[in-house]
This record gives structure tokens, sequence and C-alpha cells, in this order.
């Protein structure tokens, strides 16, 4: 495995071999502006079949298929409405995926055997500048162990998935640390099927409505039919043991969470309440939604290594792009919530 850093330029012969390589049916890690992706070339069943394995993922949850340009796009689906158009205008290079019927140059192992393809148009010159020069799209999913926090950082996938890629190539840690906003537009109207950096609000701003999938900020129970195959899985999780406050009331809040530290439980939290925990084993997620959105995943890949029996995590407000946030962490707590 290679490792090529291209934090402060693209080095060409390296972008020559990793071109190379996707021709050859290999698979790279490669950063976007969400989170980082491990790829493929994405007509290329073999090397599809090798993310698969690579992640351990449910053979039934499809890839997204990253492009770099329009009319890249525009060959890999068919029959797009003037609200897609829309969407894709407006969207497009940016954290915001798309499902659209799928042409026929998409193979269904990409799809899992649906009719449809997840589109997205990355909006960071690493991301751009290697699917350009292969000039076909790529593949990928988040770069992590299914199941597991995504990857946002080099460091961390390196020790997950360094030994099963050609390359891993560094962009420095992602900018935005959560997946894109997914979205399929059906009876007309954008409905989120999993909330991301582009809101609600950011969609309805464009055409007038937008809904939310109601297993959003929901457990999906086991024979419930879903429009994502992704909601179904299990998502985000570290080995150690989660649970989400998720108190309005500020004093309530700091109240239950004190009351429930000890020395084997590890507190994730806003700096601001720092000096209101009661414990030295706090971990701040930064001081806005931003930030914590940024630093969760790698933040508790490394509180994962440190052998707590419990980690505590404060839930922030369920509205723009903490709607995002709480998406995660309520699967990363694996449900196991405390409300009000
Ligand atoms: O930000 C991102 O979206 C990152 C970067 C690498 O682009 N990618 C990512 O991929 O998060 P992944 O595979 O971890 O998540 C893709 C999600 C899954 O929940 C999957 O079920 C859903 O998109 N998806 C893919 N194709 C779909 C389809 N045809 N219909 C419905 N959902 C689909
Ligand atoms: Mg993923």
């Amino acid at each position: 495995m290679k490792i090529y850093d291209w934090k402060q330029t693209i080095n060409k012969d390296e972008l020559n071999n990793v071109v190379n390589a996707l021709y050859n049916s290999n698979i790279i890690v490669f950063p976007t502006e969400t989170v980082y992706g491990i790829g493929c070339d994405a007509f290329n069943d073999e090397a599809v079949k090798k993310i698969f394995e690579a992640k351990g993922r449910p053979s039934d949850n499809p890839l997204i298929v990253h492009v770099s340009n329009i009319s890249m796009l525009k060959r890999c689906i068919k029959n797009i409405s003037s609200i897609e158009e829309k969407l894709i205008d407006s969207f497009m290079p940016g954290p915001f995926t798309l499902i659209l019927q799928k042409s026929e140059i998409i193979p269904h192992s990409v799809t899992a055997g649906l009719d449809t393809v997840a589109i997205r148009m990355p909006n960071n010159n690493i991301a751009k500048e290697i699917i350009e020069s292969f000039g076909k799209p790529i593949a990928a999913p988040s770069a992590n162990i299914s199941g597991r926090p995504s990857g946002t950082r080099i460091a961390d996938i390196k020790e997950e998935l360094g030994d099963k890629v050609y390359a891993l190539i560094d962009g420095g840690n992602t900018k935005i640390g959560l997946e894109s906003t997914v979205v399929k537009v059906i009876n007309n109207i954008p409905v989120i099927l999993r909330p991301g950096a582009v809101t609600p609000e950011d969609i309805k701003n464009v055409v007038g409505r937008v809904e939310l999938d109601k297993h959003i900020l929901a457990e999906v129970s086991t024979n419930e039919v879903v429009e994502s195959p992704g909601m179904k899985h299990k998502h985000y999780s570290p080995e150690t043991k989660c649970i989400l406050i998720n108190i309005e009331n500020e004093r309530k809040k700091i109240e239950k969470i004190n009351s429930m530290l000890k020395d084997n439980v590890a507190f994730v939290g806003f700096e601001k309440n720092r000096k209101k925990i009661n414990s030295n084993n706090f971990y701040s997620m930064g001081e806005t939604v931003e930030d914590a959105s940024q630093n969760i995943f790698s933040l508790l890949r490394k509180i994962d290594k440190l052998d707590y029996d419990l980690i505590i995590i404060e839930g922030v407000k369920a509205q723009g792009l903490g709607i995002a946030l709480m998406n995660r962490l309520i699967r990363t707590c694996a449900y196991n919530v405390i409300e009000n």
C-alpha cells in the first residue's frame, strides 16, 4: 500500500499511478469534502466486488457513484425531471447525493440490483482531479469497515483499511466530517433519506418543498420496507457502549450527565460545558455543531481505544446541520437515548 500526501499539491506522477491503478481494477482511498471514500472504477464489476469485501459491506447496500461534471452525470442516468435538474444545478458539486433512474452503463453490482443509482459530484479538488483524469465515474462508499464510524482522517483509515487498498491519498482532515445529504424525489417532492450538510431549509429554498424520511431520527423495525438500504444496517458504532443525552433543559441535562459519570465512563460534549462536568474523562467535540460534525467520528475512534465501559454523548438540537449530527449519534448509540 502507498500513501500519497497531497495536502499541499497533487503530485502528477502519483496521480498517473492512481489512474492506472483504477484502470487495473484496484481500489483507492481518497478525500472528499464530507468523509473519505474507498473507490474504484464504477463500470468494473470485479473492482466493485473488492470494495464490498474490503468493507465487509452487506451485499444489499448500494454504492454512490461519484462524477466530476454534468455530462458524466448524464451518462449514468435517464428520465430526469425538472425538480431533479434544479437540485443538481443548486447543490452539485457539493455534499449532496441524488437518487436517479440508472442508465444501462451502471452495473447492478454498484446499485445492489436496484434500478436507481446514487450520484454525487464532490466539491474537493483531489476528488475532482482523480475522477476527471480517470475520465469515468468512481463508485465509493465511506472509507470504513461496515458499521464503524466513517473515516475522516487518513491515520484512522490506514489502521482500518490500509492493507486492503492500492493507495491512501491524504488530503488532510475532511472539512464537513459527516456524509452527504441523500435525496430522492418521490411524487415530485424531494425526500431526504440521509441528512447532511445540505439542510432541509436549503432544499426548500430551491424547490419550495422538502420532506424528511421518518427513519432519520427513529429506529427501523425488522420487517419495514425502507427507501434506502443503508437505513437498516448498523452504523457509526464504536465497540464501547454509547448513550446519547438528548435533554433540552440545560440544567437538567448537566445534572443527569454528572449523575452518570464514573471513572470508567467517558463524556463527549461541547467545550462550553467543560467546567460544569465533574469528570477527568471529558472529550471535547469543539464549540459548534460544525466542529462536532468534523470531529465526532475520529474522536469516537480515539476514545474507543481507551478501555472505558461507557461513552456518554451530548446531543444537539435537531435543526440545520444538527439533524445530520443527531441522525449519526442516535445510530452510534444504537438508539440508547435518554430524553427529557
Ligand atoms: O459523503 C458521502 O456520501 C460519502 C462520500 C465518500 O461520498 N459516501 C458515503 O457512502 O457516505 P456510503 O456508501 O457510506 O453511503 C451511501 C448511502 C447508503 O446509505 C446507501 O444505502 C444509500 O446511500 N444509497 C446508495 N444508492 C442508493 C439507491 N439507489 N437508493 C437508495 N439509497 C441508496
Ligand atoms: Mg458509510
